[in-house]
């Protein structure tokens, strides 16, 4: 970590957790301060955009997508910490640059990452027909894994209880907004823009299969043995010992992986363990209604 970096976090202690709203969606509120700046942000016609509902595994299509247009070079990839290398277009905490900054200070190509429901999404992105990759992971693992996030994460609000946890992620009473919303808006506008659509199930389940489709989608070719390394490489495993990609540069003020670790499971299926049988009757019963005729659907077991 460079010395700026370090004098930065050592700066960074007690954060005081303040959420604001916009257009009825919960962020920090000091995302919600440069909102301008996010809205007008200037997408580049050869920008990737990863897109994603918090924990569906942004972090690991990153590390995947870097590494597929660098052509397996590792050591490239591990150039800098994935949050920098990749900016997170609404992300603002001061007096860390602004995600608008780094990406603005970026030459292209740009790599770039949000959490930002579709209809708030900055409309340059859709206008310069940028090719769009979005991953959704089954709600009930997201839940678990966010309920997780939450509690380590000093910036953002603690969760309380599993159980009370469960009713306001049900809610769509958390920061990014709310699950169904989510993934239905993305998932309703694939067809019409340049948007692959992923599941997180699928690349845990097919990974070789899933990351063809994604480089025929960046419009790259590379051999089988080039593919397996990037596999390798973006393993569980292999990313959580990776201080690149596992946050551990990150102090403990802001996240504190004593309390849960950022590389937390990477499993389907964890809702398992946490679910009580009566939350998972009303979440399926929730779950049925959100979802009827929207085309979409996810697996909660492999
Ligand atoms: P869990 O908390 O269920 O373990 P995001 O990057 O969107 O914040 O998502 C984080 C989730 O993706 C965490 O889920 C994390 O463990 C999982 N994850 C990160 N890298 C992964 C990988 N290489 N393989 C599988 N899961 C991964």
């Amino acid at each position: 970590m460079d010395e700026e970096m370090k004098k930065l976090f050592e700066s960074m202690k007690d954060l005081e957790v303040k959420m604001g709203q916009v257009e009825g969606i919960t962020f920090p509120e000091s995302t919600c301060e440069i909102w301008d700046q996010i809205h007008n942000f200037q997408a580049r016609e050869d920008d990737i955009l990863i897109a994603t509902y918090p924990k569906a595994g942004t972090t690991w299509v990153q590390e995947i997508v870097d590494l597929m247009l660098l052509e397996g070079d590792v050591e490239k990839s591990m150039r800098a910490p994935c949050f920098v290398k990749v900016p997170f277009i609404e992300f603002n905490l001061k007096p860390m640059k602004s995600g608008v900054d780094l990406a603005n200070a970026m030459e292209s190509p740009r790599l770039l990452k949000t959490h930002l429901p579709i209809q708030l999404l900055p409309p340059s992105f859709l206008d310069k027909n940028v090719k769009v990759v979005y991953v959704a992971r089954n709600a009930k693992d997201c839940m678990v894994s966010y309920f997780y996030f939450q509690r380590m994460n000093k910036a953002l609000p603690d969760p309380g209880t599993w159980d009370e946890y469960f009713s306001k992620f049900l809610a769509g009473d958390v920061s990014w907004g709310g699950w169904f919303d989510h993934v239905i808006g993305w998932w309703k506008a694939k067809d019409k823009h340049q948007i692959l659509y992923m599941f997180y199930e699928d690349l845990i389940k097919d990974p070789i299969h899933e990351y063809r489709k994604l480089l025929k989608f960046l419009g790259k070719d590379l051999t089988d043995e080039v593919v397996e390394k990037i596999h390798h490489h973006t393993s569980f495993q292999a990313m959580k010992e990776n201080p690149m990609t596992n946050y551990s540069v990150v102090p403990a003020a802001i996240l504190d992986q004593s309390i849960s670790p950022f590389m937390r499971k990477g499993k389907v299926g964890d809702w398992k363990n946490h679910f009580l049988v009566a939350q998972n009757i009303v979440f399926d019963e929730e779950y049925k209604k959100r979802m009827e005729g929207s085309g979409l659907s996810f697996r909660t077991q492999l």
